[in-house]
Formats: C-alpha cells, structure tokens, sequence
C-alpha cells in the first residue's frame, strides 16, 4: 500500500527542509538539486511550485512551468528523496499534478522530458502513461507528454 501523500505550497516553514532533499548516487545527472529548483521557481512568471508532503515532512519536489500562457504546462521538476524512493510517492505525485491540472481550465496535456540511459526515470514516466513525442529540446532531453485523464490503474 503506497503512503498517502498531499502536495502543499513551498513556504517559509518548509523551504529549508526542501532544499536539503537528497538525491541517490548518479541521479545528479538526471535532475537538478532541490535547492535549484526553489531557487529557479522565483524567477519563472507562471510557476507551480510544490513539496510531495508525508505526514507533513518534504519528500519531494515539483515545478510546473510555461514559456506563455496558451502552452502546455512542463514538468520541469520531479523528484523524491533518496529515502523514500520506490514507495509509490513519485506516481502519486504525478497524479495529483494531473488533478490540479483538470482544475483549470483550457489544460489538456502535461508535458516533460528526461535523459535516456541507465537509471534514467523514462520508465517511470513510460509506465504513467507518458508517450514520446519524437521532440528533442534544447538540452538533448527527449520530450514526453500525456493527456490528465487519471491513471486507469488508480
Ligand atoms: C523518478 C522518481 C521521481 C520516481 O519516484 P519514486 O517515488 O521512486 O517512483 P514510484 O515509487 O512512484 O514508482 C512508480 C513506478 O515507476 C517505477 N520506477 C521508478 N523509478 C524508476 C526508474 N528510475 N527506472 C525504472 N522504473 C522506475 C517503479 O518501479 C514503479 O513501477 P510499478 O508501478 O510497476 O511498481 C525518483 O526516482 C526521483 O526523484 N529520481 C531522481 C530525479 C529524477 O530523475 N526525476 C525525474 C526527472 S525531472
């Protein structure tokens, strides 16, 4: 049974907590520091910054971005912390961005890219749904996108 998880506001209480989120050995190559991605979210105009919360302690991280308001959101930002890996949190993290993405109104898609190659999370995004588009961007990342319709496996 996978922990239940909420994703809450990054705030003065938990920034410092969130920042410390670890990552395991050899993951740097695929997603940047915690610390990174809160410092990064300040300066993006439409970003949805959030901490995966267990029981009220930071697991996790997330950041939603877009370039212009008619685009896609992009996952930018995913990650657990190398203590709670492989519980079910990252999935159910994905799930509930897709839930706050129904919320708004004219989103249709979640979109985000990754690294192929040993430990890469492809799989992770492949077994939620998640479909090459065939793009490439600018960092050699392959884009992937899904429709928010919920994962029929609950
Ligand atoms: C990728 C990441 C967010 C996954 O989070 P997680 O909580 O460990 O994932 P879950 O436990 O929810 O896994 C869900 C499924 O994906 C699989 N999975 C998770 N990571 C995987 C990986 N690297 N390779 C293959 N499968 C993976 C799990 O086995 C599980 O499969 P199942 O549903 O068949 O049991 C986490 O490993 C992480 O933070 N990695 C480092 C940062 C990163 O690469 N982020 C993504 C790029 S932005």
């Amino acid at each position: 049974m996978p922990a239940e998880i909420s994703l809450v506001p990054v705030d003065r209480e938990n920034v410092r907590p969130v920042c410390d989120l670890v990552l395991a050995p050899g993951q740097e190559t695929f997603v940047a520091p915690a610390a990174t991605t809160v410092a990064e979210a300040a300066y993006e105009p439409d970003a949805w910054l959030r901490a995966i919360a267990l029981d009220g302690v930071p697991v996790g991280v997330v950041l939603l971005v877009r370039d212009a308001p008619d685009e896609p959101y992009f996952l930018v930002r995913l990650m657990v912390d190398a203590a709670y890996q492989r519980r079910g949190i990252g999935a159910q993290a994905v799930a509930l961005t897709l839930a706050h993405l129904r919320g708004l109104s004219g989103e249709d898609r979640l979109r985000t890219s990754c690294i192929p190659g040993e430990g890469s999370p492809l799989p992770f995004y492949r077994g939620l749904g998640f479909t090459e588009t065939g793009e490439v961007d600018d960092d050699g990342e392959r884009v992937l996108e899904r429709g928010l319709e919920p994962d029929p496996r609950g």
